[in-house]
């Protein structure tokens, strides 16, 4: 599998970024739910750290934290949306007056309330983003990472509207997504490899095919798990519609070796990437 962890919390106890390994065609016994529920996330928190890929620890150009810094005024209030174990809430406390941890995953919590302890400004929400009632407020800024990506449109369409209205109007959010792009990009190079070490063409393109379940909707496996995936214009055109103007898409680059294990050295730039993109909520 790709050597990434993953974005996933499946319940084989595996997690790769992507799936898209040079070495995974026929061999990954796919599942057929649209999983990413509390209990999936729940199962990876002790295990976390190996088995989920660390977006802002790859941040090597400081996307994240380049935004974090700039939209730190004195008194901000921030909030880390699906914290996961807490990666980023170090980064918060120490820029921002309060700081909110939600997370769907009581364990997940648990672990960053352990390793954040004695930061007296987080306070820990145990909710699902994808219902209704939540239980906390919008605040200056928000930043969700890797947080929307459940396949299912309505659920999905639930955790964006919820996300979009944690921002109190005027405040700012900073959002990671996995780039449909970069997954083409990926299933490219898979396509250039195979053809590179001899394959019949017909051979190479099946095995470079998409692990994916409605291409045309961004959604591909990872790690069997059927993941949504964005193009740049679709975020773009979400925001807006949500009442946002963007203020900065950028590309989170990565190397090769997230994608495919022991990558060849003539695959180079183009690099693999997530998006980052900085928002104003507007209305
Ligand atoms: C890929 S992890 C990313 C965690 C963290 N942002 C990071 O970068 O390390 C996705 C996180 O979103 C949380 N999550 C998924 N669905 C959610 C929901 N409906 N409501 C709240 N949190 C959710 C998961 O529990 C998990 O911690």
């Amino acid at each position: 599998m790709g050597a990434r962890g993953g974005y996933i919390a499946d319940d084989r106890g595996s997690a790769a970024r992507t799936g898209h390994s040079h070495s995974w065609t026929g061999q990954v016994p796919w599942h057929n739910t649209t999983r990413m529920n509390e209990q999936d996330w729940d199962n990876v928190a002790t295990t976390f750290e190996k088995e989920i890929f660390n977006v802002p620890a790859n941040d090597t150009k400081g996307h994240i934290i380049g935004w974090v810094d700039r939209l730190a005024v004195p008194g901000a209030v921030a909030t880390d949306l699906g914290c996961g174990v807490g990666r980023t809430l170090p980064m918060l406390s120490d820029r921002y007056d309060k700081v909110l941890a939600v997370d769907v995953s009581a364990q997940c919590l648990e672990v960053a309330a352990r390793a954040c302890e004695g930061r007296t400004n987080i306070r820990y929400v145990h909710a699902d983003l994808s219902r209704d009632r939540n239980g906390y407020p919008a605040t200056d800024v928000v930043l969700c990472i890797n947080t929307l990506l459940n396949a299912s449109l309505e659920i999905r369409g639930a955790l964006v509207d919820r996300t979009c209205r944690s921002v109190r109007k005027g405040g700012h959010l900073l959002l990671v997504v996995p780039s449909l792009n970069s997954a083409l990009l990926t299933a490219y190079r898979h396509l250039q490899w195979n053809l590179r070490q001899g394959m019949s063409a017909k051979r190479a393109q099946k095995e470079a095919a998409l692990n994916s379940e409605g291409l045309e909707h961004g959604i591909v496996r990872i790690d069997g798990v059927p993941t949504k995936h964005y193009l740049q214009e679709e975020l773009e055109t979400m925001l807006a519609a949500n009442g946002y103007e963007v203020l900065a898409i950028e590309k989170i680059e990565y190397p090769w070796n997230t994608e495919f294990d022991a990558p060849p050295k003539w695959m180079k730039a183009p690099w693999p990437w997530d998006w980052f993109v900085a928002a104003r909520r507007v209305r």
